[in-house]
């Protein structure tokens, strides 16, 4: 029979020795991922492009370090996977969660080409390329978890631009096409879908000062969404607690997406 002391272990190491690579980890809803996937006790190796920031993160978690990675690049996406594989043996989770918001721009008249491309590059052909580099380790090893991070603008429209609202929804698309592929190997792919969050992304794309505005269009009254609180979400999928979980898309939002306020008659927010 297992101790007191090793029951609390389990609870508070869900991901003892278990080895992560977290894209876009430097910086909001990554670099969240990246501390609490290491206070869970795995071994983190942070990808992104900004090299300082991911560097001297690095150096305040326990079993974590840093390799450059443009996700849009298979060369840098096939060495991050490679690093982590050489520097522990194996991968077991890949969190494919570099992302950017691309320019607001209401009207498609207004969207050029090159704008709309960049960001499927990065939100859509960069998850297309850790889940391919993820796969390649993991299917032999016969386990494994991808998480990739969508957002609400997978699920619905006008929240954002059509460059980012086509990207979050292809990524569900591909998470649900490769979770079927790949379950037959034993590697469970599912993705974390959030709602505001207030990170330099939103921050930039929404031009919010500090203080925000993010929880005003919320559904759940009293609560702020945080990036801890969407690795927490990542946690669960990374960690055998989620053994039979995968083609999932796991909605952090408060319930943002299931009413339609401009019609609903319940609750005090829109009488
Ligand atoms: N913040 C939100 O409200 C929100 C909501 C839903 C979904 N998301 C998604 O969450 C993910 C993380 O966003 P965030 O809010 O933490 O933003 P963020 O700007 O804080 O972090 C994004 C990270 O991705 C990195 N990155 C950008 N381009 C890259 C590239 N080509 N290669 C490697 N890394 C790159 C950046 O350097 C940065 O560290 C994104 O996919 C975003 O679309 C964010």
């Amino acid at each position: 029979m297992a101790s007191v002391s090793q029951l609390i272990s389990a609870v508070e190491r869900r991901l003892a020795g278990k080895v992560a690579l977290v894209t876009g980890g430097a910086s909001g809803i990554g670099e969240a991922t990246a501390r609490l996937f290491s206070k869970h006790g795995a071994n983190v190796v942070i990808a992104d492009i900004q090299d300082n920031l991911g560097l001297s993160l690095c150096k305040h978690l326990e079993s974590a370090s840093y390799v450059h990675c443009d996700v849009t690049n298979e060369n840098d996406v096939e060495n991050a996977v490679n690093a982590a594989v050489s520097e522990h043996g194996k991968l077991d989770i890949m969190v494919n969660n570099a992302g950017i918001s691309g320019p607001i721009k209401a009207s498609i008249l207004d969207n050029t080409k090159s704008e709309f491309e960049a960001v499927i590059n990065i939100n859509l052909v960069g998850v297309f390329l850790g889940t391919k580099h993820a796969a390649r380790v993991m299917v032999p090893a016969r386990r494994g978890s991808i998480i990739n991070t969508a957002s609400v603008c997978g699920s619905i429209g006008g929240v954002a631009s059509h460059a980012y609202t086509s990207s979050k929804h292809a990524v569900v698309g591909l998470t649900r096409n490769t979770a079927v592929e790949l379950g037959q190997f034993g590697v469970r792919v599912n993705c974390v879908s959030p709602y505001l969050v207030a990170t330099p992304l939103t921050m930039d794309f929404f031009k919010l000062d500090e203080e925000g505005a993010l929880g005003v269009y919320s559904n759940l009254k009293d609560a702020v969404l945080e990036p801890k609180d969407v690795a927490e979400a990542a946690l669960y999928l990374g960690s055998d607690a989620s053994k039979y979980v995968s083609g999932h898309n796991l909605v952090v939002d408060g319930g943002f997406t299931i009413v339609n306020t401009g019609l609903c008659v319940l609750g005090q927010s829109v009488v």
